[in-house]
């Protein structure tokens, strides 16, 4: 495929999400070509592009133009420090591992809503993931629009949460899978942060909820009213009427605005079927709040 013309956008959800077409993103774009991705992704949050086949060396190639990669931590690491990968299988021998392992165990967090590296004092701006390898069923990854959920949130509630700022950690949705699975080693990397609950798009000024899976508990705030404010979010946002699920097809590569949706991993059978995905993350540009 060669970029012959206008990028073509179609809409996947009525409130977010597109998938686009005419533009082969697996060689080198230029600024002009790259553009209207970019304006399409902080429009649409999320991005589906389909038949797009990666490598690493192609895939780091096309996230730099979202800009700096972030270093990131995985349960089954690749080599290199840029991906983090999604995968049931051995990086050294590739077969699959079985599903009582701990590197099996720790990527069930991800089966809960999160925004990736809201653990970190500079939160990503986005994730790219590729389809290398995909199981014939399930495997999905959902998301869940924050703007939507920011949107719908009665007045009142609006004006308690807009000041507010929450602590998150990497603990804090580990323990959701198994108290006390996160490393001592990942415990002292990953200290507490501070975010704000709510991210304004410094383009278009579109306002939405920034909570998720690794965001503990409300600054200031007890513990049980603020353990009932954020269920209560959750629920309020994560509607289904906000929600749509990505069933990937290898080749396909799906860009997601972490500081505007959530997303979480369904399940599938890892022992009948390999899966092989790759992510890089783009650092963001400051912190919420000052830390
Ligand atoms: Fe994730």
């Amino acid at each position: 495929m060669r970029n012959t013309g206008p990028i073509a956008i179609r809409r996947l959800h009525p409130l977010f999400g597109a998938e686009v077409t005419g533009i082969d993103i697996t060689r080198p774009l230029s600024a002009r070509e790259f553009g209207p991705l970019r304006a399409a992704f902080e429009e649409h949050s999320v991005l589906v592009l389909r038949d797009q086949p990666m490598d690493d060396e192609k895939q780091i190639a096309f996230s730099e133009n979202f800009g700096p990669l972030e270093p990131t931590l995985s349960a089954n690491p690749a080599v290199g420090t840029v991906f983090a990968r999604q995968s049931n299988l051995d990086i050294n021998t590739g077969e699959t591992i079985p599903s009582d392992d701990m590197r099996m165990i720790y990527q069930k967090a991800n089966y809960f809503w999160h925004s990736d590296s809201s653990f970190k004092p500079v939160p990503s701006l986005c994730s790219i993931l590729t389809a290398r390898l995909c199981p014939p069923e399930g495997g999905d990854t959902e998301f869940c629009s924050m703007r939507a959920a920011w949107n719908a949130l009665p007045a009142a509630l609006q004006a308690t949460v807009e000041p507010l700022v929450a602590e998150h950690a990497l603990v804090y949705s580990r323990n959701r899978v198994q108290p006390g699975i996160l490393s001592a080693k990942a415990l002292s990397d990953y200290p507490p942060v501070r975010q704000r609950m709510v991210r304004d798009n410094p383009l278009n000024g579109r306002r939405a909820l920034y909570i998720g899976a690794h965001c503990g508990h409300i600054v200031g705030w007890p513990r049980g009213t603020s353990d009932a404010l954020l269920e209560e979010l959750t629920l309020r946002g994560t509607r289904p009427e906000f929600t749509f699920a990505h069933k990937w097809r290898e080749g396909d590569v799906v860009i997601w605005d972490n500081r505007a949706v959530l997303h979480r991993a369904t399940a599938y059978d890892t022992v009948k079927h390999k899966r092989l995905m790759q992510r890089t993350t783009v650092a963001g540009d400051a912190p919420t709040v000052p830390q």
